[in-house]
């Protein structure tokens, strides 16, 4: 009698609150993180961060300049969008701040090699006179020189690739020019030493897609938005994800980015020494870009994509962004 009791009410009563409880925690998870982040976030304008939102405001500006002087085939007059609203950024932080700052005064030198390139190549700036005389009053208000990008020779690049490590992680850079053929060995090489990724109980959850169709680049490069001009270009077009499998409790929820972004650097990092170029290409997209993802490639249900990396050999010379870091004092806090 009371085993029947047991299977038929107690036993199903006990799941379901075990499961109501689950859900109930996993709410108060994410619950937790989406109060932090519409708190935090600088994707909800200002707040108490303002100077640290400003600069990453500045930061994101200066690297658009940066993609585009760096691009492939740069087309003269790009940006002119960008370059106000990078102008107008700088002028508001000098402002409000009235201090000088290394990545601000980088945003203002890539705003002079702009000009200097419009300059150099005679670009027809009567056309749009206003906005050419704005942008030279406001390179004449500032000292410095215009930004360099890096130029390098294939070779040069990958001079440093047996160097001891702090050489050789500091001759790594991102790539957005690309030429020829990848063989399967080569991805293969990366991949297999990637493998050495520390990961959370050596759980092992992150996997790579190696997509070798260009016709389905195509396809996905449609639903990112960080690729244009140089991507196509580039002949592997490799997918991330972490298997959300691979979690044990409800805490790991954010996991699935962190041992992917530790396999991604260190594939990056492969990469580089097996010769390849890469560009890692955000997947920062819609709910509904994810699912039609998912609808170009057979992806596990449960594997969350976490970053594209566009991958090729590189051409004979070609120009890298500097991307300049931030201080050490700004990165390492003391306790
Ligand atoms: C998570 C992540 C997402 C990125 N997304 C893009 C992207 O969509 N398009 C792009 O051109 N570069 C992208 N990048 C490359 C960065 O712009 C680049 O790493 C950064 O400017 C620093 O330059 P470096 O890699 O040469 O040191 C991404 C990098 C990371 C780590």
């Amino acid at each position: 009698m009371f085993k029947d009791f047991f299977r038929v009410v107690l036993r199903p009563f006990r799941m379901a609150c075990g499961a109501l409880l689950r859900y109930l925690h996993v709410r108060r998870l994410f619950r937790y993180d989406r109060l932090r982040f519409m708190k935090n976030s600088g994707t909800f304008g200002t707040g108490k961060k303002r100077e640290y939102v400003q600069k990453e405001k500045i930061i994101m500006g200066y690297h658009v300049l940066e993609k585009g002087l760096t691009m492939p085939s740069c087309r003269l007059g790009f940006g002119r969008e960008a370059v106000l609203d990078l102008m107008h950024a700088i002028s508001e932080y000098e402002n409000d701040f009235g201090k000088s700052d290394g990545q601000v005064d980088h945003a203002s030198r890539c705003v002079k090699a702009y000009l200097h390139l419009h300059e150099d190549e005679q670009y027809d700036m009567a056309a749009d006179a206003g906005f050419w005389n704005a942008v030279k009053d406001f390179c004449d208000a500032r000292s410095g020189a215009p930004a360099q990008m890096m130029k390098f020779d294939r070779d040069d690049f990958f001079g440093q690739v047996n160097s001891p490590f702090e050489v050789f992680a500091k001759s790594r850079h991102t790539v957005r020019h690309f030429a020829g053929t990848v063989s399967d060995e080569t991805i293969e090489k990366a991949v297999d030493l990637a493998r050495t990724s520390p990961s959370a109980c050596n759980r092992q959850y992150v996997r790579v897609h190696c997509l070798r169709d260009h016709k389905l680049h195509e396809k996905i490069y449609k639903l990112q938005n960080g690729n244009r001009g140089f991507a196509s270009a580039a002949d592997k077009l490799l997918i991330v994800t972490s298997d959300l499998n691979g979690l044990r409790w409800h805490e790991e929820r954010n996991d699935v980015f962190t041992n992917a972004g530790i396999f991604i650097m260190n594939l990056m990092y492969a990469l580089h020494y097996n010769r390849l170029g890469c560009c890692v290409l955000n997947w920062s997209v819609s709910p509904d870009s994810d699912k039609r993802l998912r609808g170009i490639i057979p992806l596990k249900e449960s594997e969350t994509v976490v970053a594209l990396i566009a991958v090729g050999h590189l051409p004979d010379d070609f120009l890298v962004a500097a991307s300049p870091r931030k201080p050490l004092q700004e990165v390492l806090v003391w306790h």
